[in-house]
Order: structure tokens, then sequence, then C-alpha cells
């Protein structure tokens, strides 16, 4: 009988291990799959908490905070859907994504917001993608010419927010996440044939390598320009601890910006300063052992400072492209590193328990820490640039 049991139990225990080695597992501790599974399962919950017409942004003080589709957060959601999608095969997210998308499309002709390329191309540009169907790349054109209308030839530069601060009368704003919507119209700039799109796109990153970074590669977040003169009116921050540190989301922007620019252009000072960025953040004494930064490289309560999910999730997934354009010495480093944001992230500390956290995938991101607004919460963008560098984890693995 013990001999019995004893067999009973080691078959099990090779079919339990054998089932567990079938799951890509290298960067989670849950595995890709599962966390796709769990996306999948998120999301259900997600879609059916959402008001009508709205695009999930957070969830805090126990309240699912959604936004009306001119958000600049409104295509994360289409886009993780999308993402999803592309991996489950699950065709009622699908539908949702496909249902968000009628609602989003009329942003296509938004020229208030430097944000296009985030609500335009995360969505759509993933629809287009995964689906090949036309009148979504048409939505991406028509967008990547309303986000060009906001360039300004003298400043060289995209102007990001129409809002001056109390304190700051910017003049002309200029913010290091602004990188992220140059994508939209390097694409564009490619796919229609048309360099005026990839020549502002060009002006303006090499304006933010001129003006955002420090000697150490450090960024600032907002640099303000002159509209007469084209120069340099104030350098400063807006979501960062200080004007001089180092906002760790916008490290992020940056680093995922230039290795972008570098896979359009091929303009070698691009992946330099790529490769710059990915060495302030790998060196830098304030990254945590688990590499989820804290919110600011230079908090003042380190080490009990929140940690930004957000920024481990946007990190890994450029260092998981940036991989492919460095020699074997650095891609290992680069790699390695994203899979242990991956891993943290995949834990129970980050990732949310089924039927929890309003529907998000992650927990613990910082949105704005000096409005006091989305502190330790989740961010739908942390979200998509997570699911982002699982996938992209996952092809190479497949390949
Ligand atoms: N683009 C705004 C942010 O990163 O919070």
């Amino acid at each position: 009988m013990n001999t019995l049991r004893l067999t009973c139990f080691t078959v099990l225990l090779f079919v339990v291990y054998g089932c567990q080695n079938k799951e890509k597992s290298i960067p989670s501790r849950l595995g890709i799959d599962s966390v796709f599974e769990r996306a999948n399962s998120q999301y259900k919950d997600l879609a059916g908490l959402l008001p009508y017409n709205k695009f999930p942004r957070s969830f805090e003080d126990n309240k699912l905070i959604a936004r009306k589709s001119n958000d600049w957060c409104s295509g994360f959601y289409p886009g993780c859907l999308f993402y999803v999608y592309e991996k489950t095969k699950d065709s009622l997210l699908l539908l949702e994504a496909e249902k968000s998308l009628k609602v989003l499309e009329k942003e296509k002709t938004n020229k208030a917001t430097h944000d296009l390329g985030f609500m335009m191309f995360c969505s759509f540009g993933n629809a287009y993608r995964i689906t090949g169907n036309e009148a979504y790349k048409n939505v991406v054109k028509e967008s990547a010419y309303s986000l060009a209308t906001r360039f300004d030839s003298v400043v060289g530069c995209i102007r990001s927010w129409d809002f001056s601060t109390w304190n700051n009368k910017w003049e002309y704003p200029v913010i290091i996440d602004n990188m992220m919507n140059l994508e939209m119209l390097m694409w564009a700039g490619k796919e229609f044939a048309d360099s005026t799109l990839t020549k502002i796109a060009i002006s303006h990153a090499d304006k933010t390598m001129q003006n955002h970074f420090r000697d150490d590669f450090s960024s600032y977040h907002v640099v303000s320009y002159d509209t007469i003169t084209g120069a340099v009116e104030k350098k400063t921050t807006f979501q960062g601890y200080a004007d001089e540190s180092a906002w760790a989301r916008g490290q992020g922007w940056g680093l995922y910006g230039f290795t972008m620019m570098y896979r359009f252009t091929k303009d070698q000072s691009y992946l330099n300063h790529a490769k710059g960025i990915a060495n302030y953040i790998l060196t830098h004494p304030n990254m945590p052992n688990d590499m989820v930064p804290y919110w600011d490289f230079n908090a003042p309560d380190i080490p009990t400072a929140k940690r930004d999910a957000s920024a481990a999730a946007v990190m890994a997934s450029a260092f998981l492209e940036l991989k492919d354009y460095v020699n074997e010495e650095d891609a290992l480093r680069y790699v390695e590193s994203a899979k242990k944001m991956l891993s943290t992230l995949s834990s129970p500390e980050y990732l949310a328990e089924k039927g929890t956290n309003s529907g998000f995938l992650l927990k613990h991101s910082v949105g704005h820490f000096p409005k006091n607004s989305e502190i330790d919460t989740p961010l739908i963008y942390a979200d998509y640039y997570f699911l982002e560098a699982l996938l992209k984890l996952n092809n190479d693995e497949t390949q």
C-alpha cells in the first residue's frame, strides 16, 4: 500500500513539474502564460466595472478611476486588451477592444494634446498590427498629422502642455514623456512615405537629447523654451521630487524613446544616448535589488519611498528592445535586468490576485507624487508596458 502511494506521489510530481515546465517560466514567478491568463480574467472584471464610454486609469481610495477618451491614458486600455488577445486569442477581449476603439476614434483630430501617440498608437497601432484592418491604419495617419500641428519650427519641438502652473509660467514646455509620442510620427512617416512627420520627430528627439539631459544621462522632466529665440527658458520638474532629481518614469520614457528612435533611424547618437541612460539606471546606487525603482531616484525618504511599478515596466520593455542593438555583453546585462524587473512584477507583491485590484493587473505604481495623486495605486500604463515586455520576452524565446 505504501509503495503504491509513493508511486502515485512520484507520478503526480512528474505531471505537475512537467506542466510547469511546459510554460515559459524564465522571467516571472508565475510564468508568462499564467500572467496572461490572469490578465485575461482581470480585464473581463474591469470591462464589467467600467462606466459607459469611459477608459480605466487607476484604482484609488477604493474607487475605479475612469476617464473620457481625451484623457492621456485612454489608449492603454484597448492596447492592453490587444496584447492579451494576441497571446490568449480570447475573442471576448477582441470585442471589448474594438468597442473601446469606437469611442476613442474621435480623438484622431484632437490637437490639444501631445499625448496623442500614447492615446492613438498604443491602441490603433496595435489594432492594425494585429488585425491588419486598414481603417485602423488611417486613424493612426490622421492622428499623426494632428500631433504634428503641435510642432514649432523655431523651438524644434512639439509642445507638451498648454497649461501653466501657479509658480511656473512656462512659455513652451516640453516633457521627457513626449519622446514616446514620436513613435507614432516615425511609424506614420515611414508607412505613408512623408518625411515631414519623420523630420519633426527627429528634430524633437535631437533637441531633447541636447537639452533634457545632464552629463550623467539622467533627465530633467520639463524643459521650457523661448518661442522667439528657440533658447531654453527653464529646466524644471512637474512630477518629480525636485528640479535636479531623476524622476524614475521619466528615465524610462527616455530609455524607451531613444531606443525607438534608433530602431527607425539607425542613427548611432540615439543608440549611444539610450545606452547612456541604461547605464545610469543600472548603476544607480538607489536602484533596489529587485529592480523596481523608487518613484524618483532621488526621493528623500529612500529606502521607505514608494516604488513605481510603471517605471519598471517601461524600462523592462525598453531593455528588451535595446538588447537587439548592442554587443553580447550589454545585451546579456539588459536582458537579465529586464527579467529581474518582470520577475518582481510577476510576484504576489506586485501582481494582483484574481478578482482584486478592480481588474487591473499590477499594483504599486506612482502617478503624480507632488500632486498627491495616484500614489501606490494600479495604473493602466504599468499594465500595458508590463504586458508588452512579457510579449517581447515570449517572442524571443519562441524564435
Ligand atoms: N505622461 C505622464 C506620466 O508619465 O505620468
